[in-house]
């Protein structure tokens, strides 16, 4: 899969994908993520990227030219299953999303600044407006390091054990079981007995009655269908 990262401040979250299991994808190939500073992009000789809004009112907003061109240099050399913009009025980023992506070829994520980006981008060259949550940033760039992250542990082979993606939280609307390590005891705290009793059936109906407990309590909105 490739990631193209389209942002007026890649600094902020280079640095995210260079640690742990997003290297390793890096790494052995699974994953390429590239940053495009939508600024190298403006014909502006200042290389603005940014004007008032003709509505008036305090803050900027950024100008169709250096987007475009970033889009269009990039969309000219390979075809984008998906082309997003982040920004709080999108739709909600899910498990279920990334699921849906971990298998694209191709995706570009925009990153929104300032006020927002011309209207005019939005109806002509994005395919998707997502939002990390109901609340404002300062910026997309977290949101695309979110996004990104979520989606590229999902992709094969990206987790050692193939198995530990599908027992994530919300993979089936269920919250994941507690999990336990060794001591079995410490300090008087003990492991639940059952973990010890080396008998899987029991463990595996326990951990998903567990997972049903905790969703029931801590997530009630996720449970329909599962009682
Ligand atoms: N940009 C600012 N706030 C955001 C949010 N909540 N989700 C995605 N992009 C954003």
């Amino acid at each position: 899969m490739r990631i193209d990262i389209l942002t007026i401040l890649p600094e902020l979250i280079q640095g995210s994908f260079e640690h742990s299991i997003i290297k390793r994808a890096t790494d052995k190939g699974l994953v390429k993520v590239y940053f495009h500073n939508i600024r190298d992009y403006s014909t502006d000789k200042h290389k603005k990227v940014d004007d008032y809004a003709f509505s008036g009112g305090a803050g900027m907003v950024m100008t169709i030219q250096p987007i475009e061109a970033a889009i269009e240099a990039l969309t000219s050399q390979r075809k984008y299953d998906e082309i997003i913009y982040t920004s709080p009025d999108g739709e909600t980023f899910n498990q279920q999303i990334a699921n849906q992506y971990s298998s694209f070829e191709n995706i570009m994520i925009l990153c929104g600044h300032y006020k927002g980006i011309d209207q005019r981008i939005r109806e002509h060259l994005i395919t998707r407006e997502i939002s990390i949550g109901d609340y404002v940033l300062t910026g997309g760039e977290l949101a695309a390091a979110v996004m990104a992250d979520a989606i590229i542990r999902l992709i094969p082979g990206v987790l050692s054990d193939e198995t530990s993606a599908l027992s994530d939280s919300f993979q089936d609307n269920l919250l994941s079981p507690p999990v336990y390590t060794r001591p079995a005891e410490y300090k008087g705290w003990k492991v639940p007995e059952i973990l010890l009793s080396g008998n899987t059936k029991l463990i595996d109906n326990w951990l998903h009655e567990q997972s049903l407990e905790r969703t029931k309590k801590l997530r009630p909105d996720l449970l329909h269908g599962h009682e």
